[in-house]
């Protein structure tokens, strides 16, 4: 066992949501220590332009990497859409996964034909699923959608309530009027809306959901790289935020579906 096998995953996003991931990560990979950092005091990331989400996105890379980390996740659907290039860049020698590249293969494995996405206005715009989808199969119909209301929707709690229900009917519509048989959850704040979407879909549609496909991404990777964890020590997590703005703890909880443990506040 290599020295670097004991040092953290480095998993990061613009607030929250990441955290969906860190807890597919927990539950596959139960012996990796993982550093989350979720930049709490700007996000939302979704609505930002491009060189602003490239800029943070570095500082967030070299921050990381600077603390000692065996592997980055971008768990950040709009980083991944905008930035992965700049984490790669930086990261040299450290392997990189995102939740765009994992989303983007499990989608395409299960469809006949047809994939809808959605996420924020920025990763629609950047079309980075419908890129790397038609590179793992050109053949593949993409339709995607910008769903920006389901983040401040989510952040409220609102998971089954009316406003949630007629604004996923509202958004989806279109999608599913092209037929998609499944359906990408592009964005780090859907998953606590699963159920609701897919009732509003309907049992035919097949939801993807990046964070569990990323975790399985990134146990293979480990493996493969000679780098998991053995696991003679309980596995440690901390996590990072530039802010920790009011119901903070609530909403962290929810997403990462257990007490969060120390939390810091960088102040950049
Ligand atoms: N983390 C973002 C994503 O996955 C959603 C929140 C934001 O807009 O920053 O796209």
């Amino acid at each position: 066992m290599s020295e670097t096998s004991k040092l953290p995953i480095g998993v990061f996003d613009s607030g929250v949501g990441g955290l969906t991931v860190v807890r597919a990560l927990m539950e596959r990979l139960p012996f990796e220590n993982i550093i989350y950092f979720g930049d709490t005091a700007r996000v939302p990331y979704g609505v930002k332009s491009v060189a602003t989400i490239e800029h943070f996105t570095g500082q967030i890379t070299d921050h990381l990497l600077q603390r000692g980390v065996k592997m980055l996740i971008i768990a950040c659907n709009t980083m991944a859409a905008v930035a992965s290039h700049a984490v790669k860049q930086r990261a040299g020698d450290v392997p990189v996964l995102d939740v765009i590249d994992a989303g983007a293969r499990a989608a395409v494995q299960g469809s006949a034909g047809a994939i809808g996405v959605i996420g924020t206005p920025t990763t629609v715009n950047s079309n980075a699923y419908a890129r790397r989808i038609h590179e793992l199969n050109p053949a593949v119909r993409v339709y995607s959608q910008a769903c920006p209301l389901f983040v401040p929707l989510v952040e409220e709690g609102w998971l089954d309530h009316p406003v949630t229900r007629m604004t996923a009917q509202e958004y989806l519509r279109p999608v599913l009027a092209e037929q998609v048989d499944s359906l990408v959850l592009g964005c780090t704040h859907y998953p606590p809306i699963k159920p609701l979407v897919q009732d509003v879909v309907g049992p035919d549609v097949r939801l993807v959901d990046s964070a569990i496909t990323v975790a399985e991404q990134a146990a293979e990777t480990l493996n493969q790289l000679g780098l998991a964890n053995p696991g003679e020590t309980l596995a440690d997590y901390q996590f990072t935020v530039t802010d920790i703005p009011l119901r903070f703890q609530t909403i962290g909880e929810r997403f990462l579906g257990r007490s969060l443990g120390t939390l810091t506040k960088l102040d950049w």
